[in-house]
């Protein structure tokens, strides 16, 4: 497969699949990935809780690879900004959290974060269309969020692809991300789509070799993509 194929993919691995007492030996595992996808969750918009700003600095002075932030959190207008502070390379919040969207993407790319914004499978993706300027990357979930090691929905795809044809008609250079489900035998539908980013989490942790685990990932989706 030409190199170039590759570059266009972009695999991120959730450490929220990871063993969070020994989070530096996990992060070393997973050296070959584009970013690091780190789940901040806070037990309101989503079920689950896992941590805060003061973990993900740590995280971010621990890791090899940049950091791809994604908050299920309430209140992301108020919260977001202290994420693209501590240095992470893409802050994502969703859409159905977000009082001010775009104004908030805008303070985002000011601090120097990529701008991402996310929606949950039965969010509708068509009122994003008028706002791919303002967004780096936009998250289509494929599973609902709150957990890892669940199913991927396949009924997600009819929307991802609308989204990656809307993207490519107006020359836009979003990329678009795919979380949840995402493993060796579902990537493969979701490059077709359209997908160019992808989170795994137990796909690539829960894997004997994390590294092959990422490179065969990354194979797939350039073969479909
Ligand atoms: C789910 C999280 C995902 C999760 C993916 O709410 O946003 O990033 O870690 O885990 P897997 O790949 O195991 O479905
Ligand atoms: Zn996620």
């Amino acid at each position: 497969m030409p190199r170039h194929d590759q570059d266009r993919i972009r695999i991120n691995p959730s450490i929220l699949a990871a063993d969070f007492v020994n989070m530096q030996a996990e992060l070393a595992r997973i050296a070959e990935a584009d970013f690091v996808h780190v789940d901040v969750m806070d037990n309101h918009f989503v079920p689950n809780l896992t941590f805060g700003p003061q973990m993900v600095e740590r995280i971010q002075a621990t890791s090899p690879v940049p950091l791809d932030v994604h908050l299920m959190i309430a209140d992301p207008d108020r919260w977001a900004p202290e994420y693209a502070e501590i240095g992470a390379a893409s802050v994502t919040f969703h859409l159905e959290a977000a009082t001010e969207p775009v104004a908030l993407a805008r303070r985002l790319r000011s601090i120097g974060a990529r701008a991402g914004v996310a929606v949950k499978p039965a969010t509708p993706v068509e009122s994003l269309f008028d706002l791919l300027d303002d967004f780096d990357q936009i998250l289509v979930m494929t599973v609902e969020p709150g957990f890892g090691g669940q199913s991927f929905m396949p009924e997600t795809m009819p929307k991802l692809r609308r989204l990656a044809d809307e993207a490519k008609r107006r020359g836009s250079a979003v990329w678009l991300q795919v979380d949840g489900g995402i493993g060796e035998s579902t990537i493969a539908q979701a490059a077709e789509a359209g997908a160019d980013t992808f989170v795994a989490g137990s796909a690539v942790f829960g894997a004997a070799d994390p590294g092959l685990a990422i490179t065969a990932l990354r194979g797939i989706a350039a073969h479909s993509h």
